[in-house]
């Protein structure tokens, strides 16, 4: 800084060059206190990391092990906010359903950052073999199952309650507000947890300036992927029924068969993606993932219906594509001289880092886990509800690696599988991860608006 004010400085008048000495002086040494402020933060976050490691891990082995279906995190969230009432952080419950939020002040003047955690699992029976494995039981969809924190959530409440407890402790010194976010139903889509959050207001009352997120993956333990721009896609579903008419097995002519039409549909369906659809722009998906028909071997049915999913990751495409799915559903049955209903349901939409943010924290990442352990990653076409916090206010949210060392990434379950498995060592890595991304952020200010 004192070097930019050279060529000013020589050339003007003694009073006003030695004020600016001065200014300039004052200004340095403010600088380097607050730099010598931030690294203490920074190690007071890496002892009180080591101090609460222990407890992480329980508290994610308890989760884990007693895991909620979306719009049921009960348990899950009394756990949460008993943890921040004690930790004497201002409380919310019932925040847009199970929502829980945090707040702390820290004890200077600065911005309003949000940290998030999903405390939702699935409907999937656990077949790793642990210590504390879900044996917890439902009916979904009819059917009976197992309940599974295969998406990996249990790690993400665990470290962000580490994470509360580590700013918690630092709380005089944090140049602004955090705000922890836990919340229910993110794999409730389409409605989610995210969008009800906002509609209760977690984003204002203090107004968050920037949101940042983690979620856990296949990937080396403890590394971290990022991206900037859009990360996850929009997940849209659609429901198509193809009107027949019944008639005997034996004599298709007398009347309309919605199988085969409807076959034709599901072929049609892939070619807008095969054919009509620029991948370059980004990639898209259409899936079918029921189709049902039919009661016995020589009767054709009266109608058949099935339903499916839309993955892009460009809002132009996104627009196209689902036009597309209406127009070819609905012009196949006319050329089979029937009709399709196409119901098409808005899901979340695509998940878009804040280019600016995720440059800005990027050194942060690489500080915390080491150059090498950061990596950028490509985007993925499943869906997130992040991404109704990014449509409000800048958001980074970035993966963290726990397939354990020495295991083969190529063979590491993926999330949603009943063998998705999360190496423990990652824990403490994610609480420094979120404790210095709200601390560094804090301390650079908010982000200037364009
Ligand atoms: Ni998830």
């Amino acid at each position: 800084m004192l070097l930019a004010f050279k060529p000013y400085l020589q050339k003007a008048p003694m009073l006003p060059r030695l004020l600016s000495l001065a200014a300039g002086l004052a200004l340095a040494s403010q600088l380097a206190a607050q730099s010598a402020d931030l690294s203490a933060l920074h190690s007071a976050i890496d002892k009180q990391t080591t101090l609460i490691e222990a407890k992480v891990v329980d508290w994610r082995r308890d989760i884990h092990q007693h895991p909620e279906l979306s719009t049921h995190e009960m348990r899950t969230a009394k756990l949460v906010a008993d943890h921040l009432r004690a930790l004497g952080l201002e409380v919310q419950t019932g925040v847009g359903g199970n929502g829980v939020v945090g707040i702390l002040r820290g004890g200077k003047r600065g911005p309003v950052v949000a940290l998030r955690a999903d405390m939702d699992a699935l409907p999937v029976t656990e077949m790793v073999d642990l210590p504390f494995k879900s044996t917890v039981r439902t009916t979904y969809n009819g059917q009976e199952t197992g309940v599974m924190h295969a998406c990996g959530h249990d790690n993400h409440v665990a470290i962000l309650m580490g994470t509360a407890e580590v700013l918690a402790s630092l709380k005089a010194q944090l140049p602004g507000t955090v705000k922890f976010i836990f919340q229910p139903a993110e794999e409730g889509a389409p409605i989610g947890g995210a969008g009800p959050m906002i509609e209760a207001g977690v984003l204002e009352n203090p107004k968050v300036d920037a949101i940042f997120g983690l979620h856990v993956g296949p990937g080396l333990s403890g590394t971290i992927g990022w991206r900037g721009g859009a990360i996850a896609a929009a997940a849209d579903g659609f429901r198509i029924i193809v009107h027949g008419k019944q008639t005997h097995g034996a004599l298709p002519s007398l009347g309309i068969d919605p199988i085969v039409v409807g076959a034709q549909i599901v072929l049609g369906l892939q070619t807008i993606i095969s054919r009509q659809s620029d991948l370059m722009t980004a990639p898209a998906v259409v899936t079918i993932g029921a189709f049902h028909a039919g009661l016995r071997e020589n009767i054709i049915p009266d109608s058949a219906w099935m339903i499916g999913t839309v993955r892009t990751l460009n809002a132009e495409m996104r627009t196209d594509i689902l036009a597309r799915l209406k127009r070819t559903a609905e012009s196949i049955a006319q050329s089979a001289g029937t009709t399709a209903d196409v119901r098409i349901d808005l899901g979340y939409p695509i998940t878009i880092n804040d280019v600016a943010l995720a440059n800005r924290m990027v050194p942060t990442l690489r500080r915390v886990v080491g150059d090498d352990q950061v990596h950028t990653s490509s985007a993925s076409l499943t869906g997130e509800d992040f991404s109704r916090f990014e449509e409000k206010v800048p958001g980074f949210f970035f993966g963290l690696g726990v397939t354990p060392k020495g295991k083969d990434l190529r063979t590491a379950a993926p999330n949603h599988s009943p063998l998705f498995f999360a190496d423990e060592a990652a824990l403490p890595i994610g609480v420094r991860i979120m404790s210095n991304v709200a601390v560094d952020f804090l301390a650079g200010g908010a982000p200037q608006k364009p």
